[in-house]
């Protein structure tokens, strides 16, 4: 299978971008493994005609509104993100009526058609750093409840939640007693966490970080070092491969993502000699949702 698609990707000039959350041996054909951020640029750069992305739908969405003269193939069309499904467009509106002056910015985990009425996106890996650009000092932000306690900590800018409770179900699987647990087992281990993790879990952790940065804060300890990681259990096969002489345990073993999962050898093969299913934004809300997204970009 894994020869099948490497021809594959050589006879169609092709390439596989996956997230950190992906099964292992997916992310092992992959050219490219990483963060929500990191994959919106890789998709950027390269040079091939088709991107296979393993991912869920709004990152695939994003890679097709960045790169419209791609073919964007995503291997499942139900690698869909129950936390993007969280925002409709009628609660945005009737929040932008009442905080006209308010900027908004919406987490990459949103719909294009969300994306179309932000002022600017953001990810876990800039999420602070974005809020803080903004012009007004009243920002509406969403869908993740939990990434806007994460931002506001860090701005003296008014961050107004969009919806009242937008959450990751995979990252809620994560909370305080199995922290405790962990750390009383490993008590030396550093607790490294997702800014989708719930407030109880952030402020008990060492570092809270993007999923590339998860991975680089624990490359960066000394070799032998423990670490409690809090997010989906995928990202644990990149830290075990990149840093092996380093232990990594899971704060819980049931922060899975369903639809992370939904890619295989077997529907990446079908995808790539099919050439199906094919990501498409319609063009006019691919163009104000990639002003949003340039944005990002340029802060
Ligand atoms: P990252 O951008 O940190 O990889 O997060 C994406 C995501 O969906 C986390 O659940
Ligand atoms: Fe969406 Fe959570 Fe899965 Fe990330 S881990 S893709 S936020 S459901």
């Amino acid at each position: 299978m894994i020869e099948e698609i490497e021809q594959l990707k050589r006879e169609k000039n092709a390439v596989i971008l996956a997230h950190n959350y992906q099964r292992a041996e997916v992310q092992d054909i992959a050219e490219f493994v990483g963060d929500s951020l990191e994959l919106a640029r890789r998709a950027m750069d390269t040079s091939a005609e088709i991107v296979v992305f393993c991912g869920v739908d709004f990152m695939a969405e994003t890679a097709a509104i960045l790169n419209p003269d791609k073919k964007v193939l995503i291997p499942d069309a139900g690698a869909i993100c129950p936390m993007a499904q969280q925002l409709h467009a009628d609660e945005l509106m009737a929040m932008k009526r009442k905080y006209p002056d308010a900027e908004v910015v919406l987490y990459v985990n949103t719909l294009a058609a969300s994306k179309a009425l932000a002022d600017c996106i953001c990810t876990s890996a800039n999420a602070r750093e974005v809020v803080n650009a903004m012009s007004s000092s009243t920002v509406i932000f969403g869908p993740d409840r939990n990434l806007a306690y994460y931002v506001q900590k860090a701005t003296d800018k008014t961050v107004i939640p969009v919806p009242q409770h937008g959450l990751c179900p995979s990252h809620h699987q994560i909370v305080l007693s199995d922290v405790l647990r962990a750390k009383e087992a490993h008590p030396d281990a550093k607790v490294v966490v997702h800014p989708e993790c719930i407030p109880e879990v952030q402020d008990i952790a060492d570092y809270i970080a993007s999923t590339s940065g998860m991975v680089r804060i624990c490359k960066a300890h000394d070799s032998g070092d423990e670490f409690l990681i809090g997010t989906e259990i995928g990202l644990l096969h990149r830290l075990n491969k990149e840093a092996p002489a380093k232990k990594f345990f899971p704060i819980s073993n049931t922060a899975v993502c369903p639809q992370m999962k939904m890619h295989t050898l077997e529907n990446i093969a079908l995808a790539l000699e099919k050439e199906e299913p094919v990501v498409s934004v319609p063009p006019e809300i691919a163009a104000r949702a990639r002003r949003a997204i340039e944005r990002m970009f340029t802060i």
